[in-house]
Parts: structure tokens; C-alpha cells; sequence
């Protein structure tokens, strides 16, 4: 487990894997839960979270934004990376404790430049999906979930295969790497209000990548 200053107290061997990709069950401790969720908070009072449309138009059910050098977006132009907020300002920076995990997770990978925030309200999900939007897709993409729990599903690198399916809880950690970095994912369902964690309930999932 990870305390709130980042030390491990035990080795950091994942605690199993889902369709490839390892998980860190329960990494994060309470406090440290608390702590990324200050840091995250103040990246959603600088660039707030907002329900960006896919190419065709249909408003996304998660809201999203960034921190980092780089965000993702989507519209009638595609998906892509760029440097600002739709409002103009330019994405807060990745926060010190979430480039501290990924060094300590992933020491072999360059480091992130840019860190997606996703926010679950009630009845938010995402279809499955793969993360090839970054510029080398060699890097992984690690995933940290705060709050409510989340019904997550893999499956492989081709679209409508056998998948795995595991609940993420607050705390958990899941690396997108090696043979399940292009593996297709999305999150079913949320167990909304499950955790206390974010107040009035709900649950952020953040990304780090390697997108520029
Ligand atoms: C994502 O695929 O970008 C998000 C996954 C998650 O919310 O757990
Ligand atoms: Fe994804």
C-alpha cells in the first residue's frame, strides 16, 4: 500500500492481472486516496470538467479534463491531444504525487506528460473502446480510481472478443501495458454512492500517458 507521502510498505507487485493488464488492488490508502483527491480537485477549479461530444455529435455521459502538457479532446474533428482547456487556459500540471506512482510503477516507461481526469456522475459509463489517440503506443497508461466503484471491462487488441470484467474501488490501480496496452476497455457501470470519498458521491478516474 501507498501512504499519503508516498512510501510503499510493501513490495508493489500487482495483485493480479485482468485480460493482461496488472492491478494494484487497494494501492492507494485512505489517506493518500484523500491526498491525489486535494490535487485533483484544484485541476478541476482550474480547468472544470466538461461533457465533450463524440465526432457524430452525442454529448459524452463522463466529463472530462486534463493536467499535464497535453489533454485529450473530442468533436467534430476527431479525437486528439491539445494544450488547452476548451476555455483557452492551458492544462494545470500534472500533479508531483501521480508522476511519483508512475515512476515508482512503471520505471522503465518516459515520463507522463499528460494526465486525463474523467468524472463518473450517477449513470455515467463508457463504451469499450481502445487508447491509441498518444503518440507512442509503446508507453502504457496507468489508471487510478477515486471515489465510487466501477464495473470495468477488458478484452484484446480486436473489438467484439471475450473480455474479463472486474470491480474498481477507490484506491485501485490498473496499467494498461506490454500485451494489454491496446486491449479494448470501458467501464459498464458505477456503483453510485458506494464510496464517501468524493463528496455527494460519484467516481474520477485519472489517467497518465504518455500522449505527445
Ligand atoms: C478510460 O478508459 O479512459 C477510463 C477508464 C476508467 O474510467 O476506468
Ligand atoms: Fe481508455
Amino acid at each position: 500500500m501507498i501512504t499519503e507521502k508516498g512510501e510503499a510498505s510493501e513490495p508493489l507487485a500487482p495483485t493480479l492481472r485482468v485480460g493482461g493488464a496488472p492491478l494494484w488492488r487497494g494501492l492507494l490508502d485512505p489517506a493518500a486516496q484523500a491526498a491525489m483527491l486535494t490535487e485533483v480537485r484544484a485541476v478541476m477549479a482550474a480547468a472544470p470538467p466538461v461533457h465533450l461530444r463524440t465526432p457524430r455529435g452525442r454529448p459524452l455521459s463522463v466529463a472530462m479534463t486534463a493536467a499535464g502538457s497535453l489533454g485529450w479532446t473530442s468533436g467534430p474533428g476527431g479525437y486528439s491531444y491539445v494544450p488547452r482547456h476548451p476555455s483557452g487556459v492551458p492544462w494545470p500540471p500534472l500533479p508531483a504525487p501521480l508522476a511519483a506512482l508512475w515512476a515508482r510503477l512503471l520505471p522503465q516507461a518516459r515520463a507522463p506528460d499528460s494526465c486525463l481526469v474523467n468524472v463518473y456522475g450517477e449513470g455515467a459509463r463508457m463504451g469499450m473502446h481502445q487508447d491509441r489517440d498518444e503518440a507512442d503506443l509503446a508507453q502504457p497508461v496507468l489508471s487510478v480510481s477515486l471515489g465510487d466503484a466501477a464495473l470495468f471491462r477488458v478484452g484484446g487488441n480486436r473489438r467484439g472478443g471475450p473480455t474479463e470484467s472486474v470491480w474498481l474501488a477507490s484506491g485501485d490501480v490498473l496499467a494498461l501495458a506490454g500485451p494489454a496496452r491496446l486491449a479494448f476497455h470501458g467501464v459498464d457501470r458505477i456503483r453510485f454512492g458506494s464510496s464517501a470519498l468524493v463528496p455527494g458521491g460519484g467516481r474520477i478516474n485519472l489517467t497518465l500517458r504518455v500522449a505527445g
